[in-house]
This record gives structure tokens, C-alpha cells and sequence, in this order.
């Protein structure tokens, strides 16, 4: 028998809003923006932030968090470590999944794409503009490799902190999620919620209907 512990017994009820085809743009990169542009305007959290789904050489998954930096091109970009775990998986297979999720709009979005990197000037654009601390941070991490200590990355970064100039590490940069999947859901009453899909036919987008 199931019990009914607190887990089981934790639901919400969603009723927010509603979503037709004929709410979305036709072109659903713009969809995109007008959602998330719609998360900065409501103040949600994390409005930017975004799951990045990968699959290893053993084929397993992972999954963590990211922000969307730009689109550019209709191309969804974000800044990491070309050498972190996320950074070998996109070497290994270069198809991803984008997934926001913003629980006070009641709305998420999944992407299914084609990751490359950036290029190397757009790199240094943006790193440029990043605080101090933030180029720093991204220098001296050896993002998603064994460390002895957290001191040994407080102490570098005491060091590069006196210097004047910080230039981006080569083995970090963008990269750009070009989009050939997108799904827009919206949370009904009753669990019947709303599901409108996008796919790249060739040059054009087709959309779709899909269950809950
Ligand atoms: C809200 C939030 C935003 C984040 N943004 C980034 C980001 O833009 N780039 C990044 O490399 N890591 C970001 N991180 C850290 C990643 O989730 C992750 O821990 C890190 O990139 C290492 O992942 P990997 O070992 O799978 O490569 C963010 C984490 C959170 C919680």
C-alpha cells in the first residue's frame, strides 16, 4: 500500500493563464525572448537560468544550471569552462537540451539543439564586461576537477586580485544553441495543462498541439 507521506500529499493547483497557438509567435525564438523577458519583468528569481541537459561517452545524462547570456542569430548563448564537465560532453555530442522552468508564471520551456562555441571575440567581449572578481573566479577554477582544498582557489584569487589586467583563459568561452525543438508549456487546472510544439521543417518552424 502507498502511504501517504507529506511528498505524496504536496500538489499545486495551476490556473495562472492559458496557452494557444495562437498566443505564440510564429517564429518560437521570439517566443523565447518574450518569456523570459517576461520572467525579468515579474522579478522572478533566477529569470535567466536555464538547465542544460548533456550525455557523457557512457551515454548517461547530466543536468545543471546555466544563464542565458544572449541570443544571437537565434541562437541561445552561455559562458562555462570549455574544459568542465559539460564542456567534454558538448565535445562528445553536440546535441543538448535547454529547459527553464519559472514555478511563479507557471510556465517552462524546453529547447532540443545543436551546441558549437562562440566566437572567440564575442568570448572576449563578454568576459571583459564581467566584474573583476568574476573574470578572476573564471581563471583560476578548474571547473568540475578534483581540488585539494577551497584555501588553494582563495589564495589564487588573492593573487590575480592584484593584478591589473585579466585576460580570458583560452578554456573559457560561449557557446550558441542552435534550436531545431522548442516546447512551450503552461500549467492548467486540473493537470490538463497546455503544451504547444515547434519544429524546424527544413527552413521553416511547424507547430503542434501536444498532450499534457
Ligand atoms: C543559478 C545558477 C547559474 C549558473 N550559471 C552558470 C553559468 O552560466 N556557467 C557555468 O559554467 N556554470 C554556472 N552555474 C554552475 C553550474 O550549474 C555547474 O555547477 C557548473 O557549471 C559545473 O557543471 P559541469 O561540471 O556539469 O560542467 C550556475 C549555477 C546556478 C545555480
Amino acid at each position: 500500500m502507498v502511504k501517504e507521506t507529506h511528498l505524496a500529499k504536496h500538489r499545486k493547483e495551476y490556473s495562472k493563464s492559458e496557452l494557444s497557438i495562437s498566443d505564440l509567435p510564429k517564429n518560437p525564438i521570439a517566443g523565447v525572448k518574450t518569456w523570459v523577458d517576461l520572467a525579468i519583468s515579474e522579478d522572478v528569481l533566477e529569470p535567466t537560468a536555464m538547465n542544460l541537459g548533456t550525455v557523457n561517452r557512457s551515454l548517461e545524462p547530466n543536468i545543471r544550471t546555466v544563464l542565458l547570456k544572449d541570443i544571437i542569430d537565434e541562437e541561445f548563448v552561455f559562458y562555462t569552462n570549455y574544459e568542465s564537465r559539460k564542456g567534454d560532453e558538448i565535445k562528445a555530442f553536440e546535441n543538448v537540451c535547454l529547459h527553464f522552468f519559472w514555478p511563479e508564471l507557471q510556465k517552462q520551456i524546453r529547447i532540443k539543439g545543436v551546441a558549437s562555441k562562440v566566437d572567440s571575440q564575442l568570448s572576449d567581449t563578454y568576459f571583459d564586461m564581467r566584474p573583476k572578481e568574476s573574470r578572476i573566479g573564471a581563471c583560476i577554477s578548474p571547473q568540475s576537477k578534483k581540488i585539494e582544498s577551497r584555501e588553494e582557489l582563495i589564495e589564487k584569487h588573492e593573487q590575480m586580485m592584484k593584478l591589473d589586467t585579466i585576460k580570458r583563459p583560452k578554456n573559457w568561452g560561449g557557446y550558441k544553441i542552435k534550436p531545431h525543438y522548442i516546447e512551450f508549456w503552461q500549467g492548467r487546472m486540473n493537470r490538463v495543462h497546455d503544451r504547444i510544439v515547434f519544429e524546424k521543417e527544413d527552413t521553416d518552424w511547424i507547430n503542434y498541439r501536444i498532450a499534457p
